[in-house]
Formats: structure tokens, sequence, C-alpha cells
């Protein structure tokens, strides 16, 4: 008698070609909360215990292992199912990697993401003694799904795929979720005698239901709730398993101790890393590998897709950010988009309707309105004015632009980089820098100033003239036409 609640291994499905997504990409690859289908599946049998892990793959195989691999490096064996021939076969490909593996093994779909590991093991747990055990699920609406017929005693006497059911079996609305544990041994010796017979010339994993009920020792039914067990086949249900998914990860986070203006519209993605007490608003996206350190404020309408903010980090409305770094107490937006490799420094400011890429800016320093600032470095406590351009492309390759500590740089200014403007220099508003500046020195490249006294009365005189006789000539014009 063993009550071991851990598997020792895992197959995890994922051949299959999912046309119903009505997509290019593999089915198992389709991203729910920023993480592909498959490494949730396959997060989830590492969490139920699972230490060999084998994934059955088949349509788009070399795109999904190099995702897997990413991840879980040689964690996870691959197994090649060339032609799907069902799940019974897509099983036995899956058997040569676990050999001389004794105990139990969890057979679980690439496309179920939303399954627990917590499930799979209590799962294994109610196995105990039996042969096999599967989740199933009592649905209103059972079409497609395999049936489950069960004994007089309540144990599973086989299961019927819808396409092979009868009426009444049809009537039946308990279903196979697809999601089993079973004694390995069990497997090994039943999963050649399969066949075809059927509707869909396929082998059926699901027979060995019956093969186990035949052999006097029949498998468990748990029933499960259909939120953690639905299946992925549309993007409809990628849409609702997604839903569901961030919806419990925001939850998670506003149990932790993070603010969130609005629960419904705040989109976290699986990995990214919110310290509490932070603050979330509405339609906010956080991305990838982002992380919010404490005390930080994102206002509404941000999208960020891996940044680091800093503690005590304000990014104000509608700032968009990618891989990019905000020191601590760092200011952005409103209206801000901070690309690729930019960094800010400690108390760092970036205002409204700047442009940065590949840039860092030191502490302190501030580019507050309507520049462009790319591959740029900037010391600390730099003042980059209002329209200013850093010219960082000749056409053919980038350059860069370093302004050291405490410069200042007046508005409507271009630095055409390569150039460096040093400590403590000023550059005159509406300067075109070409030329290094020297620490300390002014550089200004404007045009001397004239004011011609009284000639903007004149021309103002002289156009309203013009636009008088214009105005007499088309009436003059009109009643000629009218005479006609
Ligand atoms: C299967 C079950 C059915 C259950 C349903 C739940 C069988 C015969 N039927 O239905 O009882 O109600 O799941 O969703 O098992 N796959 C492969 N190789 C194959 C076939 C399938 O890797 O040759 C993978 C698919 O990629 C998918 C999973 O197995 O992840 C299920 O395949 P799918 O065709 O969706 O399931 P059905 O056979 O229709
Ligand atoms: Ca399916």
């Amino acid at each position: 008698m063993t009550m071991e609640s851990k598997a020792a291994a895992a197959i995890v499905l994922a051949a299959g070609q999912g046309t119903r997504m009505k997509s290019a990409r593999p089915k198992v690859l389709h991203e729910v909360a920023g993480r592909p289908m498959v490494l949730w599946a396959l997060e989830a049998v590492f969490e139920a215990g699972a230490s060999r892990v084998v994934l059955v793959v088949g349509h788009g195989r070399d795109e999904v292992e190099r995702v897997v691999r990413a991840r879980h490096g040689d964690r996870v064996t691959f197994a090649v199912q060339e032609t799907q021939r069902g799940t019974g076969d897509a099983v036995r490909t899956a058997l040569p990697a676990l050999e001389g593996v004794v105990g139990s093994v969890l057979v679980t779909y690439g496309d179920c993401p939303r399954v627990r590991g917590a499930t799979l093991r209590a799962l294994e747990a109610t196995r105990a003694d039996a042969p096999l055990a599967f989740l199933g699920l009592e649905l209103d609406d059972p079409t497609g799904y395999g049936r489950v017929r069960l004994d007089a005693e309540g144990r599973p006497s086989s299961i019927v795929e819808h396409k092979d059911a009868s009426p009444e079996e049809r009537a039946i609305r308990l279903v196979n979720s697809g999601l089993y544990t079973f004694e390995l041994e069990f497997l090994r010796a039943t999963l050649p005698t399969l066949t075809t017979d059927n509707a869909q010339g396929e082998l059926y994993l699901t027979d060995l239901v019956a093969r186990a009920a035949a052999a006097g020792r029949p498998g468990v039914v748990v029933t499960g709730s259909m939120d953690e067990l639905r299946g992925v086949n549309d993007p409809l249900e990628l849409a609702e398993v997604e839903a569901a998914c961030r919806r419990e990860l925001v939850r998670a986070a506003a149990k932790r101790g993070v603010r969130f203006d609005d629960l419904a519209t705040a989109y976290v993605d699986a990995e990214v890393v919110l310290e509490a007490p932070c603050r979330i608003g509405a339609g906010v996206h956080l991305r990838g590998r982002t992380v919010v350190s404490a005390d930080a404020r994102i206002d509404a309408g941000c999208v960020l897709e891996d940044v680091f903010v800093g503690p005590g980090a304000h990014l104000r409305p509608y700032t968009v950010a990618t891989d990019a770094r905000l020191g601590e107490l760092a200011e952005v937006g409103p209206f801000s988009h901070l690309r690729p490799e930019t960094t800010l420094g400690r108390k760092a400011k970036v205002g409204n309707f700047c442009e940065t890429k590949k840039t860092t800016i030191g502490d302190e320093s501030k580019v507050n309105h309507l520049a462009y600032v790319g591959d740029g470095q900037l010391g600390q406590r730099v003042n980059v004015g209002a329209g200013t351009i850093f010219c960082n492309y000749d056409g053919f390759l980038k350059h860069t632009t370093v302004l050291e500590d405490d410069v200042f740089i007046g508005s409507d200014s271009q630095l055409v980089a390569p150039v460096r403007v040093a400590r403590g220099a000023y550059v005159a508003s509406g300067t075109t820098v070409t030329r290094d500046v020297p620490a300390d020195a002014l550089a200004i490249s404007r045009v001397k100033q004239e004011n011609k006294e009284g000639l903007a009365a004149k021309l103002r005189a002289r156009g309203k003239a013009a636009k008088a006789a214009q105005t007499a000539a088309k009436a003059a014009k009109a009643q000629g036409d009218g005479g006609h």
C-alpha cells in the first residue's frame, strides 16, 4: 500500500496543430499573461513534483523546443510524434524516454494553462492503488468531449469519445478533461493493446479506462472545475483563459499590498514583480520581466515591457517604456516614450512628449519637454531644454552625444553627434552644436538679432490692402457671372 502523492514523471502532450487558432504559430506557444501556454503546463507538472518530464512535440516542434529549452534547459526531454495518430500514440512516443523510471506518471496537455500543480498532486494521492486516475468535469454542454461511463459503484468503466458515442451516451454530462495519472507499469503493459478500431481511426488513450475496469482494477475519476481544467482551442478560449489568469494575478498582488486603481483593467504578465506597497493605475499594462519597486507609482495608461522601476519612482499617465531602468525617485511623463536601453538615475526626470533611446540620464538630470535624446550619455544635474534634438544618425551610423555633469542645454538646440559638451558648459538656445564644447564654455551658433523699427506695422498694412483688393475682385466677378 503506497500513498506516494508525487508522480515521478510527467508526459505533456503538445504535438497537435491547433487549426482552430487560425494562426501560423504553434498553438502551445500562444501566450497567456505573457507566458506561452506550454510553459504554464510544464510549470504545473514541475510544481506537482515530477522530476522526469517528457514533452511530446510535432507541429512546429523546432519553435516549441526552442522556447522550452530557453526556459528549462535540459530539464525537459522531447519526444517527437511525426504524425498525430491520437493521444494513445502520443503517450507511446514518450515512453522510451522514461525507461527505467518506476512509480507513476502524469499525463497532461500543453494547451491547458490553468491547471495547478496542487490539483495534479491531489489526483495522484487519490489514485492510491488504482492503475489510473483522471480529472473529470460536469458540463451542461458536453459536446465534443469524451463521456465518462460509470459502473454501479460509481467507478469509471469506460470513456466514450463524442464521435463514437450513442445518443444515450451523448446525454452523459460527466466528461474527461484529459489530465491523468497512471501507474507506469500498467501504462507500459496496456498501451500496446490499443487499436484504431474507432470513429477517428486513432489510438485513444482513453481506452485504457476500459482496460483497467476489464482487468478488475477500475480507475478513479475526480471532478474538477472548468475554470481550471479547460483547454484552449480557439482565440475566444484563449482570451477567456487569459482573462481568468490575469484576474487571479492582479488579485493575488492586491492581497499582498499592491494598490490597483482598477482591478479590471490592470494587465499584469505572469513574470512581472510588484513590490508592495506600490500603486498601479487603470489601463496599465505591465509586460515581460517588468519590476515595480516599493513606493513606486504607475499612473493610468502606462505600457511597460521589461522595465525596472526603482523605489518611489513615478510614471505619469501614458508613459510607454521598453527595456528601461528607472532609478529611485525618477519621474517620467505624461506621454513620453522610453525606448530600449534607457537608464534614468536617482531623481532623474523625463517630462512630457520626450523620446529616449539607448541613453543614460544621470542622477537629478532633467529632460523635461518635447526632446529627442538618442545615444546619449548624460552626467548628473544636466538640464536639457525644450525641443532639444540629439542628431544621432547620419543615415548610416549612430553616434553618441556626451553631456558631462552640470551641463545646460538651452531650448531648441541640436547636438550633432558625435559630440561632447564638457562639465559645466552652457549651450545657448537655438544652437546647433557640431563641435565639442570645452568645460564651462558657452556655445552659441545663432544668427545675430536685428530689430527693424516699424516694419511689422508696414507689412501688416500691405497685407490688409492685398486681401481687400482680392475680396473686391471676387465680388465683381460674381456679379459679372450672374449677369449672363
Ligand atoms: C481528448 C480525449 C477526450 C477529452 C478531451 C479533453 C482522447 C482520445 N480523447 O480529446 O476524452 O474529453 O481530450 O480535451 O484522448 N495530441 C498529441 N498527439 C496526438 C493527438 C493529440 O500530442 O496524436 C495532443 C494535442 O496537442 C492536445 C491533446 O493531445 O494537446 C488533446 O488532443 P485533442 O485532439 O484536443 O483531444 P481529443 O482527442 O479531441
Ligand atoms: Ca482539445
